[in-house]
């Protein structure tokens, strides 16, 4: 039996997914299938790094060192072909608060930012939160997969957008963007002096036949005005101990990024999110081969259900993620419609597509990383909730 088979209890941990359904749902009794981290156990090697440290005992301020930031450079290098320096690194408790550091520092309120709909919802959320404004250039949707329409994409970098969020790999679509594309991408932002934010939290969780490429990778032009959200909180499952880094190698970025977490009166990471992230990305490449062959295989088996059970349902092939986007506009219920049937006939909870923006409408995503128990007792849910 697989490691990955073993069914934990999550309840009562706190757990975002587990314990706040009801909160967000109105619902206790359901499957939860939406937030974005996994029900299974981390690498071994990973706790056995916490758990050393924990009987260490004492738990004073604790500063990034150069062991992780080895460890972050030899896997970018090992798994991305990417060469970066330690002097490009700086830290952040998660990727999200990344990207409102960034978008504090690089632009000021009424600026406009680039996102490409449907996407992760925060990604709106920290444009608006921070006073900025929002510029759309939704992505085009044909023959069940997502591609980038640049005409729209050059027209909205024309209204004097400041600031790019790029998600690669895609969250929800499940896109892995090709070299051609990012380069088309980087290009026009160099073109209109656009300054690009990549994240690319989901970059190690690629199925075969697909490479992640780092958009800054690419070429010197584009790197100097990337900066690059990683962690290993989707990858190996750490999401709780809040670590991440930013990767530019643009030091006038920096210093602003630098100056901003001066005015937040942040300095330093929690003491076990450094030596997870350290432990993750130093000894979690086996773990990461072990669970990208189990993921996959939760692909094909919900693929397998859907166009059994679920004819009126469409998978988007994901490239990518743990996270799967199914179209359910052929069944023509309103967002509201599907939303009950989801919650009050099938008893589980998944991501509306309206939470991504702009045609999200009538689909839903649904998170695979868990036991294939607990992945079957989801689809035949979604088949009470969606089957004719
Ligand atoms: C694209 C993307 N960025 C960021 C995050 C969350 O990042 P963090 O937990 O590091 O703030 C997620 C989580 O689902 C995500 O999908």
């Amino acid at each position: 039996m697989s490691k990955f088979e073993e069914i934990i209890d999550r309840k009562g941990s706190s757990s975002v997914k587990w314990d706040l359904t009801k909160t967000v749902f109105g619902k206790e009794d359901v499957l939860p299938m939406w937030v974005a981290d996994m029900d299974f156990l981390p690498p071994q090697n990973v706790l056995e790094a916490l758990e050393t440290r924990l009987k260490h005992g004492i738990f004073g301020y604790t500063f990034v060192g150069d062991k992780t930031a080895t460890s972050i450079k030899d896997w970018l290098q090992k798994r991305h072909g990417w060469q970066i320096e330690t002097s490009w690194l700086q830290y952040s408790p998660g990727v999200v608060p990344a990207i409102s550091t960034i978008i504090q520092a690089l632009t000021i309120p009424g600026d406009k930012v680039l996102v490409q709909s449907p996407v992760y919802t925060p990604f709106f959320n920290l444009v608006e939160d921070n006073g900025r404004e929002i510029v759309n250039a939704q992505l085009d949707y044909h023959d069940g997969s997502y591609s980038i329409d640049y005409q729209a994409f050059e027209e909205s970098l024309q209204t004097g957008v400041k600031l790019f969020l790029l998600c690669n790999p895609h969250n929800p679509s499940g896109r892995v963007w090709k070299k051609e594309e990012l380069t088309k991408m980087a290009e026009l932002c160099h073109k209109h002096d656009v300054v690009i934010v990549s994240d690319e939290i989901h970059s190690d969780l690629v199925y075969k036949s697909h490479s992640h490429i780092p958009l800054a990778s690419l070429h010197e032009t584009y790197r100097d005005r990337t900066i690059t959200c990683i962690a290993p909180s989707k990858t190996f499952n750490l999401a709780g101990l809040q670590a991440s880094a930013m990767i530019t190698s643009n030091p006038d970025i920096r210093e602003k990024i630098a100056s901003v977490h001066k005015k937040q009166g942040f300095f330093t990471l929690n003491t076990f999110g450094i030596i997870g992230m350290e432990a993750a990305y130093r000894h979690g490449e086996q773990w990461l081969e072990e669970i990208l062959e189990y993921l996959q295989e939760n692909v094909k088996v919900t693929a397998a259900f859907i166009e059994e059970h679920l004819p009126g349902l469409k998978l988007v092939n994901p490239e990518g993620t743990y996270l799967l986007w199914i179209d359910c506009t052929n069944l023509n219920l309103s967002d509201e419609e599907l939303k009950s049937r989801l919650l009050d006939q099938g008893k589980l909870a998944l991501e509306p597509g309206t939470k991504y923006g702009p045609g999200g409408e009538g689909f839903v995503r649904m998170n695979i990383a868990c036991p294939r128990e607990t992945l079957m007792d989801g689809l035949e849910r979604l088949k009470v909730a969606l089957g004719s």
